[in-house]
């Protein structure tokens, strides 16, 4: 057997201590199947005397994470710390510029810096691993790296993060509010230290520009995601969908057009019957079209202990077994630019719910200024008819397709419009490519 892959962990959280429960847990087998000991040297986190129910029995403890680039007796350095910058970023620069290995769950720094990363871990000849930063459990990364090599990627919709998938799905079966049923997500431990990054978006946005890349050979582009987040959504948007057949989903798409690439986050009607649908509570979902496998859909869980560090170690193994690749597929120099922004151009039908004036002739106003405005109405419902104590009643349209631009200009007028009262709420239909 050769020799040992040296470890040292930064940051010991849920993750971190999930590393080395299963480092502890399944040793042999790891060794067997990598052709090395896996050998835990050194920790780096916070807080000493916290209990993580771990035992570090003969590991060193450094309090400067940045002693892990730097010792001699690591080999692979495995950020667990989180945030695009600071002492993660520092770290990771670190690790490979000192010639080591660098496994990390770190979407944000990824989304941000994974090109320049990239590059950095090929001038040094070693591997920078992320599986765990995309849909923790779900091998996407790998499958996209390996798997599919003999494809060209078509579109990717994915259901990105657990938080958001848990809160819609509770707000669907129990009819209760987004803001407390986001406080169940942060108890559960599943929602990021910020959660409005989950809410937000942001953090689905960091893992499908990391997915973008993957699949368009293009450099990692977080800057043009379009994203907007699920705050806005509520139980009653969730009930409407329902009656129209949908659910409401977080989506992550990224998709190849005639024009060049989208990416784009935010609340989507997919249909009932697809499988990204069906996907409930902190799941997380990646569908693939390719143009040689066709739709290909992966689901597991997206947060927390086992998952996330299932995928850690995988990235581990393969460095055990000198499976060191170009990050992003093909070498960094040969990643394309960044593709436009062409959110304006995207057609889709949409969901509109706005509260109108309760009186005579309000729906025929609100419905002629749609027709003005060049939308096509394909569906209307008035729930039961009846106004709400200041007099309004919630009202939505399906639409027939239409673009980007005429719905921005649709909303904007309704906004102002007398028989409208504040802003209505849109969501996009998505029911093409996931059928
Ligand atoms: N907060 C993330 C989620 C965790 O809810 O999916 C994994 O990135």
């Amino acid at each position: 057997m050769s020799k040992p892959l040296r470890i040292g962990i930064a940051g010991l959280g849920t993750v971190g201590a999930g590393v080395v429960k299963i480092l502890a847990a399944r040793g042999e087998h790891l060794a067997a199947a990598s052709g090395r000991v896996l050998e835990l040297v050194a920790v780096s986190a916070r807080d000493k005397s916290k209990d993580r129910g771990i035992d570090l029995t003969g590991v060193r403890w450094d309090d400067d994470p940045l002693a892990l680039a730097a010792a001699d007796d690591i080999d692979i350095v495995v950020e667990l710390i989180g945030g695009s910058e600071g002492v993660a970023r520092d770290l990771v620069e670190a690790a490979l510029k000192a010639g080591k290995h660098v496994a990390t769950a770190n979407k944000a720094l990824i989304a941000h810096h994974g090109t320049a990363l990239a590059r950095l871990a090929e001038e040094k000849g070693v591997a920078l691993n992320y599986e765990a930063a995309v849909a923790g459990g779900i091998p996407i990364v790998k499958t996209m790296r390996e798997a599919l090599a003999g494809n060209e990627i078509r579109s990717i919709h994915g259901i990105l993060n657990g938080t958001c998938n848990y809160i819609l799905t509770e707000m669907e079966t129990t009819g209760r509010d987004f803001a407390d049923v986001l406080k169940d997500a942060q108890d559960l431990g599943y929602a990021e230290a910020d959660p409005t990054f989950d809410v937000g978006g942001i953090d689905a946005a960091h893992k499908l520009a990391i997915l973008a890349s993957l699949a368009f050979g293009t450099q990692v582009d977080f800057a043009n995601v379009h994203i907007e987040g699920i705050e806005k959504i509520s139980a009653t948007d969730i009930a409407f969908a329902k009656e129209f057949g949908f659910k409401v989903k977080l989506l992550a798409i990224a998709e190849k057009g005639e024009a060049g690439i989208v990416q784009r986050v935010h609340p989507a009607l997919v249909p009932e019957g697809t499988p990204l649908a069906a996907v409930s509570g902190v799941y997380n979902a990646v569908a693939i079209d390719g143009d040689r496998v066709g739709h290909l859909v992966l689901e597991g869980r997206g947060a927390g202990e086992g998952p996330t560090a299932s995928a850690v170690l995988s990235d581990i193994v393969d460095v055990a077994r000198g499976l060191i690749v170009p990050p992003f597929i093909v070498p960094a120099a040969k990643l394309k630019a960044p593709a436009k922004p062409l959110m304006d151009e995207h057609k889709s039908s949409f969901y509109l719910r706005l509260r109108a004036v309760d009186r005579a002739g309000s729906m025929a106003e609100i419905t002629r200024a749609l027709a003005e405005a060049s939308i096509s109405i394909e569906r209307i419902v008035q729930r039961g008819g009846k106004s709400d104590e200041s007099g309004r009643m919630p009202v939505v349209f399906i639409t027939h397709e239409t673009d980007e631009g005429t719905m921005a200009r649709a909303r904007t007028l309704l906004a102002k419009h007398e028989d409208v009262a504040g802003t209505p709420l849109v969501i996009r239909i998505e029911d093409g490519e996931l059928r």
